[in-house]
C-alpha cells in the first residue's frame, strides 16, 4: 500500500512537470517578440534567394516586424524587476535606444527590399541577427531562455 502512495505521488510530480511550460502564460512583451521571431524568420528564409516578384510579401513582413518592434519598445523587459531602483531608469533607456536601433535597421531593409538591392537586404538581415543577440545578451533574464 505504501508503495502505492509513493508510486501515485511521483505520476502527480512527472503530470505537473510536463504541464509546467503549459501553465507559463505568455507576458505581452514575449508575445511580441514571439511576432518578431515569426516575421523575421520568414525574411531570413526569404532573402537566402530572394526574387523580385515576391516583393510584397516581403514588404509585409518588414511591417510586421516593425510595428511588434514598436510596441515591444513601449513594454518593459521581465529584467527590470530586479534592476536596483536607482539603475532601473538607465537600464530602460538603454533598452529603448537598443529598440530603436532595431527599428532603423528594419528600416532600412524595407527601403532595400523595395529598391531590389538585395545584397545590401541579405547584409541588413546579419546586422539585425547582431541587434537580436546584443538585445537579448543585456535586456533578456537567464529566466527568460527557454
Ligand atoms: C528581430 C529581432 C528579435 C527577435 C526575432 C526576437 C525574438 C525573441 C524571442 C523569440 C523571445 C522569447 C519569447 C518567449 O519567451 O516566449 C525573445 C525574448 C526577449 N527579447 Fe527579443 N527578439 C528580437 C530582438 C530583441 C531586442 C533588440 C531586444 C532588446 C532591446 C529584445 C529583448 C528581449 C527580451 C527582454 C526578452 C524576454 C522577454 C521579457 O523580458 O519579458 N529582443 N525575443
Amino acid at each position: 500500500m505504501k508503495l502505492n502512495y509513493q508510486f501515485l505521488s511521483s505520476c502527480a510530480l512527472l503530470l505537473f512537470c510536463a504541464l509546467c511550460p503549459e501553465l507559463h502564460a505568455d507576458s505581452p512583451l514575449e508575445k511580441k517578440m514571439n511576432q518578431m521571431r515569426k516575421s523575421f524568420r520568414e525574411l531570413k528564409k526569404a532573402m537566402v534567394a530572394p526574387v523580385e516578384a515576391d516583393k510584397q510579401k516581403y514588404l509585409a513582413w518588414v511591417a510586421d516586424l516593425k510595428s511588434a518592434t514598436e510596441a515591444s519598445k513601449a513594454l518593459d523587459p521581465e529584467k527590470a524587476s530586479h534592476i536596483p531602483a536607482d539603475q532601473k531608469g538607465s537600464f530602460l533607456e538603454g533598452y529603448r535606444n537598443k529598440m530603436d536601433e532595431l527599428a532603423d535597421e528594419v528600416d532600412s531593409l524595407g527601403k532595400a527590399i523595395e529598391a531590389g538591392k538585395w545584397d545590401e537586404a541579405k547584409a541588413l538581415v546579419g546586422q539585425i541577427n547582431q541587434v537580436q543577440r546584443e538585445g537579448h545578451q543585456k535586456y533578456r533574464s537567464e529566466s527568460n531562455e527557454h
